[in-house]
């Protein structure tokens, strides 16, 4: 068989170990020969292609970053372009298709199969977190743990000058990033999109911890909490997504809590720094997981589902459902950072 593979969207550490566990197993399995696909979806329309044998991924399991390349192309955005992305799946000659990515890339995988009858797999990739169908997407973890060492050193920084340190995260619409890198790091408090608090219930903490000692505080933020009265961003990709980094919440968070509290407050934004970089040793063992069952289930002929990670053992689902609707955090989940709020 001769399988494609793509990397869609943002960059996320682990999306070399997959592409290696994948080809490795396909090639050295079943014999299946691989295409990779560049720039995600364009590298389909565009018939951008490299080689991608045992030799292109050797060396690349630690490496951040993916070596096929990403973008946020929707082919759907333009006129004709499921038929594009169809006609190119077969004048390229390809068999299968692995699409590495996450809610839109694989929206766009689960309307190629649907559509067309392309056969896909798909692969759960996001530092978010919010895919439904699978309890954790690789990346995230490398992500959170980026975001922790982070708020570790703002501490030093914080207790050293009494003030307030704001720390955005990424994490899109949902707090998946916040509320895991706010527990671990030791947070005063966490603002996330799905489960908000208004601004005066952080300015009222901050205040109480400070009557009851402690001359500074740590507040996480998800860049998708939407803070009253601010602008919500106005650019959009393809797939008519806000672009976040427009909005400046944490900074405009810091403004209002220094102005409510007289405190001196400073933001950080770690932005991309979260999404780059080697992959952590739980991440590299899930993408290589993920890899290796999407190779499994090429070779079976089972397509139009995606690969998922339930409880602690990877099955597959329909891709349906995997784009379904975002997860967010539980309120349960969230409930045990919250008990540990100034
Ligand atoms: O989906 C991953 C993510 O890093 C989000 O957390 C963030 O909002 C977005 O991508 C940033 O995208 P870009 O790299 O296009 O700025």
């Amino acid at each position: 068989m001769k399988v494609g593979l793509l990397t869609g969207g943002g960059d996320c550490p682990g999306l070399n170990a997959v592409i290696r566990a994948a080809v490795k197993v396909g090639a050295g399995r079943y014999g299946h020969e691989h295409l990779g696909l560049l720039h995600g979806w364009r590298g389909l329309l565009e018939k951008e292609t490299m080689p991608l044998g045992p030799d292109e991924v050797r060396g690349i399991l630690h490496r951040g970053g993916t070596i096929l390349r990403s973008s946020r192309t929707n082919p759907y955005s333009r006129d004709g372009g499921g038929e594009e992305a169809a006609a190119a799946f077969a004048d390229l000659g390809l068999d299968a298709l692995i699409a590495i990515g996450g809610e839109d890339t694989l929206g766009v995988a689960r309307r190629l199969h649907e559509d067309f009858g392309i056969n896909v797999i798909g692969v759960p990739k996001t530092i978010d977190n919010d895919l439904s169908g699978t309890d954790y997407t690789f990346g995230f973890a490398t992500a959170v743990q980026v975001a922790v060492d982070a708020i570790d050193r703002l501490h030093s920084t914080a207790e050293s000058h009494d003030r307030v340190m704001v720390v955005e995260v990424m994490g899109r619409h949902v707090g998946w990033i916040a509320t895991y890198a706010g527990l671990a790091g030791g947070a005063d408090f966490i603002l996330v999109p799905e489960h908000p608090h208004p601004v005066t219930d952080v300015v009222a903490a901050i205040k109480r911890r400070h009557e009851a000692g402690s001359e500074f505080s740590i507040v996480v933020v998800s860049e998708g909490y939407e803070l009253e009265g601010a602008d919500t961003g106005e650019a959009v990709d393809e797939f008519g997504h806000v672009d976040l980094a427009d909005v400046d919440v944490g900074q405009n968070l810091a403004a209002r809590i220094g102005e409510a509290t007289g405190f001196d407050t400073r933001s950080v934004v770690l932005g991309h720094i979260q999404r780059g970089g080697t992959p952590c040793a739980a991440d590299r063992v899930l993408a290589t997981r993920f890899g290796t069952a999407a190779a499994h289930l090429v070779a079976k002929g089972t397509f139009g589902r995606m690969v998922a990670l339930v409880g602690d053992d990877v099955r597959d689902i329909p891709l349906t459902d995997a784009v379904a609707e975002l997860k967010a955090v539980p309120p349960e989940r969230f409930a045990v950072a919250e008990a540990f709020f100034a």
